[in-house]
């Protein structure tokens, strides 16, 4: 019979610290995830030298507090998986030093994981029988990408955006209105009470390449105009010609590419307007379309504990020179042997 695997996930890599232990890359046994959302609120932003800080404070509890939940003895666990990049250097750092130390000392194997792997790989988690070949779409804070993922550790990037990721645009559109910081999720309860009424520019770049500087910098300009502009109206807008750009790669890259299954990853898509639009893009192309859970969406690391089971079963790890990658693209094998 085959045996199980067992994978100790760490997540660092911008304001959540998580670890999660996860069987056979697609059940959660725990993902305990440690949020400092409340204190960045207070600067209206991730503010990175307090971010590597708090993770530094609580990265102990939560790993103790996920092999607890568990019910797992840190020697049933195969394999040790950080994220080693990308996202801030000094909050790596602390999931990159803490997965080496345990490593070191329980002689267990270290495995570094890229944290857009993790978000394409918390599918897998929601969707038991999903496999690739398939088309993901990774929004999130700090990326847009449109991969084709031909196997589970083989990506080819088809699209990125060029300037601003689709969630900063979110966040900034939100600080504009006066909504405040984390700015997604309160744009898209805001847009609920709106009309698609507002016009706003999208950027066609030819190729599958993004741009979201423009859209956020048109919303900037009217709000300014316009104060008394109906900021519900506005981030409805805002929403739908964003999700225009990103549909209109997508409806590209199935016709290149001939994958009529599209697969949604990151923060961004939690966005209940975004997974309507894409919905009703799936009733009329005849595509099918897969979303991670909510919780699963943001940053967790059930998500790099999946994407680390499918790098070690190719017998993957990495060694103790490991180092945090803060600008790592998906595909680089930095830090793996
Ligand atoms: O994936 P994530 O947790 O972190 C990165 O890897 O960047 O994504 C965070 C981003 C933030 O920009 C946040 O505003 C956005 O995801 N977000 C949303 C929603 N929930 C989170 N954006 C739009 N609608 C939401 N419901
Ligand atoms: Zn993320």
């Amino acid at each position: 019979m085959k045996k199980d695997i067992y994978v100790l996930g760490i997540e660092s890599s911008c304001d959540e610290t998580s670890c999660a232990i996860v069987k056979n890359g697609r059940e959660i046994l725990s993902n305990v995830i440690n949020s400092q959302i409340k204190i960045h609120e207070n600067y209206g932003g991730v503010v990175p030298e307090i971010a590597s800080r708090c993770h530094t404070e609580v990265i102990n509890q939560v790993v103790k507090q996920a092999l607890k939940e568990a019910n797992l003895d840190i020697n049933e666990i195969d394999v040790i998986c950080p994220t080693y990049g990308p996202g801030l250097v000094g909050a790596l750092l602390v999931g990159v030093s803490y997965a080496k130390g345990l490593s070191y000392a329980t002689g267990k194997t270290l495995l570094g994981v890229n944290h857009i792997e993790g978000h394409i790989a918390a599918n897998y988690i929601t969707y038991p029988e999903l496999k690739p070949p398939f088309l993901c779409l990774i929004i999130s804070g700090g990326h847009t990408h449109l991969v084709k993922v031909s196997d589970y550790t083989e990506f080819q990037i088809l699209g990125k955006t060029r300037d601003d990721a689709i969630g900063e645009a979110f966040d900034k559109v939100a600080r504009v209105v006066g909504l405040g910081y984390p700015g997604g999720p309160k744009v898209d309860k805001l847009a609920k009470e709106g009309k698609e009424i507002i016009n706003l520019p999208i950027t066609h770049m030819g190729n599958l390449d993004f741009s979201f500087s423009g859209i956020k910098t048109a919303v900037i300009n009217l709000n300014h105009k316009n104060p008394n502009i109906n900021k519900a109206d506005l981030c409805l807008s805002f929403e739908k010609f964003a999700t225009d750009m990103l549909e209109n790669n997508v409806i590209k890259a199935i016709s290149e590419t001939k994958i009529k299954k599209v697969v949604l990853a990151g923060g961004v898509s939690c966005n209940s307007y975004i997974r309507k639009r894409f919905d009703e893009l799936a009733k009329k192309e005849k595509i099918e379309i897969f979303y991670p859970e909510p919780n699963l969406c943001t940053d967790n690391a059930a998500m790099i504990a999946s994407a680390g089971y499918y790098n070690y079963i190719e017998g993957k790890q990495s060694n103790l020179n490991m180092n945090a990658i803060p600008n790592l693209k998906l595909g680089e094998t930095n830090n793996i042997i």
